[in-house]
């Protein structure tokens, strides 16, 4: 059960600028909703939270996250459903994550009912920002940070937790084309591949940015001993159907325990198809794509939902996939998680929470 969240100080915005949203021009993470959350921790002690209309925040130049890197996060969100409810889709999960993250990188851990409270509180308000239309949402960031000031390298004494959301369209416009990464690494069995630290954002850019320069969207990483087994991708989890059969990288302390990849999981299963998480070796999926036995890979992430990807290129070689259909099984999924979170399909597995 969600703890309700008893104790908000709250600061409404004089006006609304919820007219600023152009539902069928969405650019993902550039415009915010009225209201945010800050909530500090002093000294392992969680302070009164409030909310406060959206806005700059400033800083001394010695804040411990900006030196050393203690700042985590979350992306989860809200929906609009067929009714014209504002629903959340497993935000427990995502709670669970966030402390999960929390305790790799040292930090305080957050109270339910600051988390869910909060983004309960938030939506309410700011509930005209969620708008309707087929790939629209609104997504949900909560995040935190080292708040000490202070320039010795030791867990922080404070912790400053924020939520701010944003609408979102479509992450990708089209089909990415992704590259499988053998030189660099995203993550080591040991260290924070699991944590959604800022950190493991921030390395990923410069291999990306080699990457978009030779004409791929983004990467496909490989483990960082051998390079011959798949991870994840950029911002998502990867799926590959082979066979007609769904095989996924099984998680680790190097992979990113996605929520999209555990309920399209579920969501296959339930479907009777058969999913294998398992390793997935490099060599066999390129074979697999060059005889036509794999004929989708796919990404799976809050902010993607299901992207399939248009083709993967390989130590200098380009290998392109079959085209996605209605009847490819991404598209299957995809149409299934979407009519659950809008109430167009049974909710069987208690997925949907209404802000209330
Ligand atoms: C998400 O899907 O929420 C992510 O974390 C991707 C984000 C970095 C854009």
């Amino acid at each position: 059960m969600v703890e309700e969240a008893t104790d908000f100080k709250i600061t409404k915005v004089k006006e609304s600028r919820a007219h600023q949203l152009d539902p069928n021009n969405i650019v993902f993470g550039t415009l915010f909703t009225d209201h945010m959350l800050v909530a500090d921790c002093v000294n392992g002690v969680w302070q009164t939270p409030e909310i406060l209309p959206y806005g700059d925040i400033s800083y001394n130049p010695a804040l411990a996250s900006l030196h050393y890197g203690q700042s985590i996060f979350e992306g989860m969100k809200a929906f609009r459903n067929v009714d014209d409810e504002v629903v959340m889709f497993r935000p427990e999960e995502n709670f669970k994550r966030f402390n999960i993250s929390a305790e790799r990188m040292c930090m305080a851990t957050v109270p339910e009912d600051i988390f869910m409270g909060g983004l309960n509180e938030l939506l309410k308000l700011d509930s005209a920002w969620v708008p309707s239309g087929e790939d629209n949402s609104l997504y949900l960031r909560p995040f935190m940070f080292a708040s000490d000031v202070y320039l010795g390298v030791r867990p922080s004494h404070n912790y400053r937790f924020m939520i701010i959301m944003s609408p979102a369209g479509k992450y990708y416009s089209n089909p990415p084309k992704v590259k499988i990464e053998t030189e660099f690494i995203r993550a080591a069995t040991g260290g924070v591949g699991y944590a959604k630290c800022a950190g493991n954002y921030a390395a990923s850019l410069y291999p990306a940015k080699l990457a978009q320069e030779q004409g791929y969207t983004q990467l496909l990483w490989t483990d960082a001993q051998t390079h011959t087994k798949f991870e994840e991708s950029g911002t998502m989890n990867v799926f590959f159907v082979q066979d007609g059969k769904l095989l996924t990288p099984k998680t680790s302390t190097t992979i990113l325990k996605g929520i999209t990849r555990d309920s399209l999981i579920k969501i296959a299963r339930e479907k009777g198809y058969e999913v294998s998480e398992q390793d997935v070796f490099v060599k066999d999926i390129v074979e697999g794509i060059e005889n036509g036995s794999v004929t989708e890979v796919f990404g799976a992430g809050t902010a993607v939902v299901v992207s399939p990807f248009s083709g993967v290129g390989f130590e200098g070689n380009d290998y392109d996939l079959p085209a996605i259909t209605e009847k490819s099984i991404s598209s299957i999924l995809k149409e299934s998680l979407d009519g659950i979170r809008k109430g167009k399909e049974e909710d069987k597995f208690n997925w949907v929470y209404k802000v209330h």
